[in-house]
């Protein structure tokens, strides 16, 4: 059957890759000392202030995400500090688990999967444990499709001189609004699979003047990911070790989508993608999870008798659309889609389609004009 439907990727990374970017993945490969490839980091180092909304330099590590978290740890704390950390999904898990590999003490804050964080919860934590150098948490927790009121968490942190807020933006920034020098956020991280629209395998911090001063002090141990030579290494225009040229070269196209006049734009339709998904999953059956949808993915649980992992198998199989499933406690439970990258109007009609098909195919009962219904309330949101 599948032989019908082309491939698609609606996941929360990777991402379908924009189809410039592509091309330029195709061309022979640069130096990365050479003029060319000079003028390319120099233009996506300024870009990328743009993205981030800082006047901080924004290095790029050749990893992927969790590189730029074990990043954030090692370039600020030392061993032994007092950490808090927002658990409350698979990437905080991360966090928390990161910290202790490091020699922190962690102070979890346990949230309910698919609720946000309460900044108030946050301040009482912070006035409760006064030597607490850093607050750890995700603005898009993707595991649960959420997004934590970050804003609302850096303007108790920065009124702490002595704390810093380390963010995991990796399914935010590019997808939403992030102002990262006037919110007052220390450290935020992104990764190249998801809004910047590339392959897997690049990953972007940026500290804030107070982590700088962090910096100065941090005595964890650190080689590959020491920003102190990163910085210096692009003063001179270049990066401390082999660049990734194809992938920073592809980055250069794609920061074309997510700054200027442009970034209003992308935004804007990534928040509406989430919205037609929201929509149309309605006279499907399927509920939101998130009490805090973020934009950049929506997590719909499935109907008490359909495993999510069944049906995400089955839609992979014979409809050819990668989606996906959820982890832990919501194994089963929620399809997770991805709003980001290239996704067109056709892809998500698809994607409606597709999903009433598989739920039909999986016998859950629907109404006869599900499917229209489904279809229109797509269409009235992406027009
Ligand atoms: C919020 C968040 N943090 C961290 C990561 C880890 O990134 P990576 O798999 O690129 O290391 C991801 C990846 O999906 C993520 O969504």
């Amino acid at each position: 059957m599948t032989k019908n439907y082309p491939y698609r990727l609606l996941t929360p990374g990777p991402v379908p890759l924009h189809p410039e970017v592509r091309k330029i993945l195709a061309e022979p490969m640069l130096h990365h000392r050479t003029p060319e490839f000079k003028r390319v980091l120099k233009n996506v180092s300024e870009k990328l202030k743009d993205v981030f909304e800082t006047k901080q330099p924004v290095f790029m590590h050749t990893s992927t995400g969790t590189g730029a978290m074990e990043s954030a740890i090692v370039n600020t704390l030392s061993p032994g500090d007092d950490v808090l950390v927002v658990v409350s999904g698979k990437f905080g898990e991360r966090w928390a688990d990161m910290v202790k590999q490091f020699g922190l003490n962690v102070h979890p804050l346990l949230v309910e999967w698919g609720n946000a964080v309460d900044p108030q919860e946050i301040e009482k934590q912070l006035a409760l444990h006064p030597t607490i150098k850093a607050v750890f948490s995700q603005y898009c927790e993707t595991s649960t499709a959420t997004v934590h009121p970050i804003r609302d968490i850096a303007s108790i942190v920065r009124k702490r001189s002595e704390t810093l807020l380390i963010v995991d933006a990796i399914t935010a920034v590019g997808a939403m609004e992030l102002k990262m020098d006037e919110w007052g956020l220390d450290v935020v991280i992104g990764g190249s699979q998801k809004a910047f629209m590339l392959p897997t395998g690049l990953s972007f911090i940026a500290l804030s003047e107070k982590a700088w001063g962090f910096n100065q002090k941090s005595r964890l141990p650190k080689y590959y990911w020491d920003l102190r030579t990163e910085k210096k290494s692009l003063e001179k225009g270049e990066t401390h070790f082999s660049s990734a040229v194809a992938t920073i070269r592809a980055l250069e196209i794609s920061l074309q989508f997510l700054t200027g006049e442009q970034k209003t734009q992308t935004l804007a339709r990534i928040k509406k993608l989430a919205k037609a998904t929201r929509e149309m999953s309605k006279p499907l059956g399927l509920q939101i999870y998130s009490k805090f949808p973020s934009a950049s993915v929506t997590a719909l649980l499935t109907p008490g008798e359909i495993d999510s992992q069944k049906l995400r198998e089955h839609i992979e199989k014979e409809y050819n659309l990668t989606l996906m499933g959820g982890q832990d406690q919501l194994k089963g439970k929620i399809l997770r889609i991805g709003h980001l990258g290239y996704i067109t109007d056709d892809d998500m009609a698809a994607t409606t389609e597709i999903l009433y098909l598989a739920l039909k195919d999986l016998g859950v009962p629907l109404a006869a004009n599900a499917r229209e219904e489904a279809l229109a309330a797509l269409r009235a949101e992406l027009k």
